[in-house]
């Protein structure tokens, strides 16, 4: 695993936590847009894959709407909580969380699942070598159902990030301030992104940890040619996938693919 995957996600779960739990507002009308298409395209309830679903946002929600759902994150801390989201939102016997690394996909879940539907939400690709991700989605496309569809939601790409990177910025989390760092190398297409986390103590800011993490950004093209040699054909994009607001550089990425037979 890459060490500031292990840092971000496992270590410093606890910062990363306080970040990912601004996100949870916005889940419903994302699931709510996903399902609408859904229904464009045949699917009706079935069974969810949620990839690297963190603490259980979209899993949850979609188990909220009547699907079952299955999410897997390796961070224990955002498996726990997950689920006690779920017991605590009385949908514990519709989602299931296993704690484990997506690029073992088929040994964490048994080959017959059959899902009809599987995401991946927030920018989680990029991370590992680009044959890892596209093992990722054709182990995803082995378990999932002919007509089956995939989202890859709310994910950054390599137009807007040419177009708009902040060198630094700063956001308030709680109780905590984060200040971001990021060089963009558009030769490379790789982020470089290092957050420094501070405690704010009335007008003072104390220091908690560092961590400087670097991922891969794909282009449209570029992701949409790895899901096809996947099995998964790109039918339809989106800038939001709750108000079908059309893709352009500036927005972030919404991908709707379709299983190829
Ligand atoms: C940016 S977060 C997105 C979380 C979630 N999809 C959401 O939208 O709230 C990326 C997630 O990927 C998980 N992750 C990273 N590498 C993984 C791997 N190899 N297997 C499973 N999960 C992984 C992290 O633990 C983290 O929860």
């Amino acid at each position: 695993m890459e060490d500031w995957v292990r840092r971000i996600f496992i270590e410093r779960a606890d910062l990363f936590l306080k970040i990912m739990n601004e996100r949870w507002p916005r889940t419903e009308a994302l699931v709510d847009g996903m399902i609408r298409l859904l229904k464009d395209f045949g699917v009706e309830g079935g069974k969810v894959l949620d990839l690297c679903c963190g603490n259980g946002r979209v899993a949850i929600s979609f188990a909220k709407k009547g699907f079952t759902a299955v999410g897997i994150d390796l961070s224990p801390t955002f498996i726990e909580d997950a689920k006690a989201r779920a017991r605590e939102l009385g949908v514990s016997k519709k989602v299931d969380f296993i704690c484990g690394d997506v690029r073992r996909l088929l040994s964490l879940v048994p080959k017959d699942s059959c899902f009809n539907v599987v995401t991946s939400v927030w920018t989680s690709i990029g991370y590992y070598t680009k044959s890892e991700d596209l093992e990722v989605f054709k182990q995803a496309r082995q378990l999932t159902r002919e007509g089956g569809i995939l989202f890859i939601a709310e994910t950054a790409h390599r137009d807007s990030l040419s177009l708009r990177v902040c060198p630094s910025s700063f956001t308030i989390h709680e109780d905590t301030v984060l200040v971001e760092e990021t060089r963009w190398d558009a030769n490379t297409s790789r982020l470089r992104t290092t957050w420094s986390f501070y405690a704010k103590n009335g007008d003072n800011l104390k220091f908690i940890d560092k961590i400087t993490f670097e991922i891969y950004i794909y282009s449209l093209s570029e992701l949409a040619s790895m899901l096809k040699e996947a099995g998964w054909e790109t039918v339809a994009t989106y800038g939001n996938l709750a108000s079908r607001q059309p893709f352009t550089p500036w927005t972030e990425l919404n991908l709707v693919a379709k299983t190829i037979k």
